[in-house]
């Protein structure tokens, strides 16, 4: 079974709801009457932002964008690929980009830098997880749903060499399935 590669249990599904639910309330506060695009950064995100923006009662729109910044081992290789950039125009619009987690920091520096060039209202970050221990670039999250150890964690999207993303709860990986100490 998918569970037998899991050491433990860092957040649970339930803790997961009621979290969303939160951060979908106060998002709703903070953009009313504002022009909200919400932005996936795939895949990792995907579930986050399923159940985030179920969880704003304001109008808006979504799109999503890919990047690679790890291969399939478990540190940031600092290299930042556009896979597949947004298709909406963002002149005017206020950004919410929708990370799983923020480790290093390096992705969403690098992507909120570009994104801040092309006409934006504004740009904010609703991130899952956050490593802060790791963080190398300056960068700090507007929303954040749960503060981590530097542990390497799996599910609610998030992946080890792609598997693992269809967990219903954030789990710590046994060291034996990627080699670690
Ligand atoms: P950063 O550029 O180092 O902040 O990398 C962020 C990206 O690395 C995230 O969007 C994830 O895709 C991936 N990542 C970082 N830490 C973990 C983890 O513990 N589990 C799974 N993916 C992770
Ligand atoms: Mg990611």
């Amino acid at each position: 079974m998918l569970n037998d590669a899991i050491e433990k249990v860092l957040v649970s599904e339930e803790e997961l709801k009621e979290k969303v639910t939160s951060l979908g309330q106060q998002i709703t506060k903070d953009y009313a009457g504002k022009n909200l695009l919400m932005v996936s950064v795939l895949k990792g995100s995907v579930i986050f932002m399923a159940d985030l923006m179920r969880a704003i009662d304001l109008p808006c729109t979504i799109d999503f964008m890919c990047v690679s910044s790890y291969g399939s081992g478990t540190k940031s290789s600092g290299v930042v690929k556009i896979i597949k950039d947004l298709d909406i125009d963002l002149h005017g619009k206020d950004l919410l980009i929708v990370e799983d987690i923020l480790d290093s920091g390096k992705t969403l520096h690098y992507i909120t830098k570009m994104l801040s060039d092309r006409g934006t209202a504004s740009i904010r970050i609703a991130t899952l997880l956050d490593k802060p221990e790791r963080r190398t670039a300056p960068l700090t999250p507007d929303y954040s749903g749960f503060v981590i150890p530097d542990e390497f964690v799996v599910g609610y999207g998030l992946d080890y060499d792609e598997k693992y993303r269809n967990l219903p709860y954030i789990g710590v990986l046994k060291p034996e399935i990627y080699g670690g100490k």
